[in-house]
């Protein structure tokens, strides 16, 4: 279901185009090593390798064809980036950092990191943009002698991990600049589950995708993230701080839920919850999570209806909540059967609807719609 899609999202800024620089080049190499360089997408898309027909050899078609993230840098042309790019008076969106840092990663990797010069940024969120700069994998990938393990040891990211999944694409995916948000750009929402969900597949998930699992991974992720823009921000405004209250309540709600996962306190400031929030998400990618604990969220999520039908708490701050709490919803019904997500498919449509507008956001309704979604479950 993507009925989030449009209305709620939100970015990252300057700590974030580190991280995402960081996670572009030096990943997983011994420090004294001079980090890989990059090849481009080309040396991915022979017919042999990725660039041909057939499950095996389909990756450059599929992204091509069907994947945003090989036109993010086109995005940059269009006119709500004039817009955006107006209002930031930057002269142009596809050679600033404050867009290429996402939109078009390659801009920003100077041209010494790259093993040929055919490398461009019009790529946009390229191969390696996700699997990591390949100069040191790319002979030995296809080696049957070679492990994973030892690819992985060469640089090439393992995204089968949920943790460094999350973390690849969390980097342009959660925190923007505050200004960017100021002038016009998305809001961003990191939501793990049901945005790997969404890219088409140029792959086969290995073992059972648990999508609960993985929404819980990505969520502390997300409040990791954002928890490091605020704790740099020095005037960090409601764009800011809401959505991190927000992410902040709903992960509390799982305090104590398992012994394997670590409890977020309520009184967390942004340093702890940074801390917190990345333990958190190591051990939920590591743990065994069952159709119990799926259950278990899902009912202290709702039970919160009673928190919406509190009038003290102000109406921002409910709608906020609302925003992320019905994203979770979502995913943590995904793997119920067809029967009983039909069920409940009605309630959770109106509980989506309701909370689609931050200013319109009637805590009232959604209280009783969600208490209505509790009692189906
Ligand atoms: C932190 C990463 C990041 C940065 C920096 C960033 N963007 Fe984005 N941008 C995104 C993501 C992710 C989306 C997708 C939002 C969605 O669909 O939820 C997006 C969406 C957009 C959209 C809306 C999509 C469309 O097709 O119209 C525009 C326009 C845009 N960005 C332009 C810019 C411009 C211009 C800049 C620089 C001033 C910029 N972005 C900087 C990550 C970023
Ligand atoms: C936005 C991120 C992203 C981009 C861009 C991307 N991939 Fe992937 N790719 C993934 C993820 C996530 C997986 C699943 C990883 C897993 O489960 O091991 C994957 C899996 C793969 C696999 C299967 C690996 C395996 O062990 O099963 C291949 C091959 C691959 N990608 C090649 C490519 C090529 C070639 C390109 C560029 C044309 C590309 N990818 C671009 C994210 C990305
Ligand atoms: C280098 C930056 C970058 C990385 C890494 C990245 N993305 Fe994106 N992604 C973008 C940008 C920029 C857009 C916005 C596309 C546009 O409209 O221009 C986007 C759009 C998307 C969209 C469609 C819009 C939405 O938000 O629903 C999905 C789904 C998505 N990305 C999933 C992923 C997943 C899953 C990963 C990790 C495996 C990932 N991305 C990694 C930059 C990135």
């Amino acid at each position: 279901m993507s009925h989030a899609a449009s209305g709620m999202k939100r970015l990252l800024p300057r700590p974030a185009r580190v991280l995402l620089l960081a996670l572009l080049s030096a990943a997983s190499l011994p420090a004294a090593e001079a980090p890989a360089r990059f090849t481009g997408s080309p040396s991915c898309a022979t017919s042999m390798c990725h660039g041909g027909a057939g499950e095996l050899r389909h990756q450059t078609t599929i992204w091509h064809k069907q994947d945003i993230h090989s036109r993010t840098y086109n995005t940059l042309v269009n006119a709500r980036s004039a817009q955006i790019a107006a209002a930031l008076k930057i002269p142009d969106a596809t050679t600033s950092s404050r867009c290429t840092t996402c939109h078009a990663p390659f801009h920003d990797v100077p041209k010494s990191a790259f093993l040929a010069d055919i490398t461009k940024p019009a790529e946009g969120v390229s191969c390696e943009s996700c699997h990591g700069p390949a100069e040191k994998w790319i002979r030995s990938h296809t080696r049957p002698d070679f492990s994973h393990k030892d690819r992985v040891l060469l640089g090439l990211r393992d995204l089968n991990h949920l943790y460094v999944r999350a973390n690849s694409c969390v980097a342009c995916h959660q925190a923007v600049e505050p200004a960017l948000l100021a002038a016009g750009h998305p809001e961003l929402l990191f939501e793990l589950d049901g945005q790997a969900v969404s890219q088409p597949k140029h792959w086969r998930e290995k073992g059972d995708w648990q999508g609960p699992k993985a929404w819980l991974v990505g969520q502390a992720v997300a409040l990791r993230e954002m928890s490091a823009q605020l704790a740099k921000e020095k005037t960090p405004g409601e764009k800011l701080t809401a959505p991190w209250t927000a992410s902040l309540w709903l992960l509390q709600k799982l305090d104590g839920l398992d012994s394997a996962l670590p409890a977020i306190k309520p009184a967390s400031n942004a340093t702890q919850a940074h801390r917190a929030a990345d333990t958190l998400a190591r051990r939920a990618a590591e743990m065994e999570w069952s159709h119990e604990l799926t259950r278990q969220v899902l009912q202290r999520l709702t039970k919160t209806h009673t928190e919406f039908a509190d009038a003290k708490i102000p109406r921002a701050q409910q709608a906020r909540r609302a925003e992320r709490l019905v994203l979770a919803l979502d995913r943590l019904t995904s793997p119920l059967d067809k029967a009983a997500l039909a069920k409940l498919e009605p309630d959770l449509k109106e509980l989506f609807a309701l909370a689609q507008s931050l200013p319109d956001f009637t805590p009232e309704k959604f209280a009783k719609s969600l208490e209505s979604f509790a009692k189906k479950l």
